[in-house]
């Protein structure tokens, strides 16, 4: 009997290995600052690389609802009219930014600065995140923001703002970009004194924007008033997009996958050193540099596995990277653990990622224990099962990862919501693995209760004929 994925699902069968070289999808983070920074600088725009994700297209609507000329004349390049400095027009009605709260709170920052009512909308995922860590310091600069009880939809009458010197509570790169956008149109100098270092992609966008950047310590501020000049960019591959691959390396013996062209900036590849630590094989090459963002290769082998934490201080430069982390947890060989804390921040991500975490690894076979701020994975042997990645995008992805583990198939639903960073994902993972049959097999024979006997060496993916997000 073949086990058949409602709409909307994903089947994953167990694979024996990963190998492959590969592109993955413009960076997130940096395609978002490119659009936006475009939007505001004088002259034009050009991106290549820009993310085939839904997100990084949200961010694009929005910014065409608030009277920017952007066209994209083929897949991954957009091009930009720059409106300059208070260059954005009244939208005709609320923008909606979708799933992203990259999008809802940058803009946050820029619709603060613009003297008219913007109304940014979300879906239901977006709608439960909160929102009080950009509303509090961009009303102390002036701007007017309701919400309904701290989240979306944000009502934002923009002023005449002035610069602040902010100290957020949580370490977040969203946040400290949300002020420095509001700061670039503010009277004065708009400071932002983080907790710990965030990315820093707004910081070398800025600067290859023509925008200096004072940068001390955890202080980044930003002098009113300067203009920016459009430019020619490229977005480099989305590390978290990788870190789905290099964690699937790491976790299956005799894996070896090879990673082109991606994002190599030092506060995004904490990841790496993790991996290291689990025992993978990890080479990283710095071969250019685009607007400040350093591009390479990443070649992650599986090497001898073994237990792995991740300290909390790692944890704000690789908070994405959580998901793909944990299913190498659950891959570990029986007995084996891997636990991180100072992961609070985990909570109001897409989906309470801890747990939903929590319940797809165990649905999977691992043994997880759940903290308030982390988790706890003591690796099992693992089997196929129904697991919901409650329309999180990289909890998908995380369960398709653990899912190459299993004996038997996996059913994920919600699983169509890797369009949002990885539209093609399960694609690459067909092309990259190599199905197990052979665990399938002696699955079959050991467990009354696994009916498949599909021989079939193929992913079966329903994510092609899956609804979209935008149309959920
Ligand atoms: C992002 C920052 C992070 C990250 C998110 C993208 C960004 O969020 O989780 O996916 O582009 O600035 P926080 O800054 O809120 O931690």
């Amino acid at each position: 009997m073949m086990l058949r994925a409602p709409a909307d699902a994903a089947q994953v069968r167990p694979a024996q290995r990963a190998t492959g070289r590969l592109h993955v999808p413009g960076d997130k983070s940096i395609s978002h600052r490119y659009a936006l920074l475009g939007a505001i600088a004088d002259g034009a725009t050009r991106v290549t690389g820009y993310s085939s994700g839904a997100d990084c297209a949200a961010t694009l609507a929005c910014l065409r609802a608030l009277g920017v000329p952007i066209e994209t004349p083929e897949p991954g390049t957009v091009l930009i009219s720059g409106r300059g400095l208070h260059g954005l027009s009244p939208p005709a009605g609320p923008v909606d930014a979708a799933n992203s709260g990259t999008t809802m709170r940058l803009l946050a920052g820029l619709a603060a600065a613009h003297r008219f009512r913007t109304v940014i909308t979300g879906d239901p995922s977006l709608s439960r995140r909160p929102m009080r860590r950009v509303i509090a310091p961009l009303t102390q600069m002036g701007a007017s923001i309701s919400s309904q009880d701290g989240r979306p939809p944000l009502t934002i009458d923009g002023a005449a703002l002035h610069g602040i010197t902010y100290r957020p509570d949580v370490p977040s790169a969203q946040v400290k970009s949300s002020l420095l956008l509001a700061g670039l149109h503010a009277s004065g100098r708009t400071a932002v004194v983080e907790p710990a270092a965030t990315r820093d992609h707004t910081e070398r966008a800025f600067q290859a924007f023509g925008v200096p950047v004072e940068r001390d310590g955890l202080t980044v501020a930003v002098s009113g008033g300067q203009r920016l000049r459009g430019r020619p960019l490229r977005v480099p591959g989305d590390i978290s997009g990788a870190a789905f691959w290099l964690a699937l390396a790491a976790g299956l013996p005799g894996s070896l996958v090879e990673i082109d062209d991606v994002g190599l900036n030092p506060s995004r590849i904490a990841m790496l050193d993790v991996l290291r630590r689990a025992g993978a094989v990890v080479e990283v090459s710095v071969k250019t540099e685009d607007a400040g963002e350093p591009i390479g290769r990443i070649t992650v082998a599986a090497g001898e596995r073994r237990s792995f934490a991740v300290d909390p201080a790692e944890v704000p430069g690789l908070i994405d990277e959580l998901p793909a982390l944990g299913a190498l947890g659950a891959m570990l060989p029986e007995g084996s653990t891997m636990e991180v804390r100072g992961a609070a921040e985990l909570r109001v991500k897409e989906s309470d990622r801890i747990s939903a975490l929590a319940a797809g690894f165990r649905a999977l076979g691992a043994d997880v224990s759940e903290y308030p701020d982390g988790f706890r994975i003591e690796a099992r042997p693992l089997h196929g099962a129904t697991v919901d990645a409650a329309g999180d995008h990289r909890l998908a992805m995380a369960f398709a990862v653990a899912a190459c583990a299993a004996s038997t198939p996996t059913t994920i639903t919600g699983a169509a919501a890797v369009a949002v960073s990885y539209p093609r994902f399960f694609e690459e993972l067909e092309r990259l693995t190599t199905y197990a049959a052979s665990r399938i097999r002696s699955a079959c024979r050991s467990s009354a209760t696994v009916s498949t006997t599909s021989r079939r060496p193929t992913w079966l993916s329903s994510s092609r004929r899956a609804r979209t997000r935008s149309s959920r």
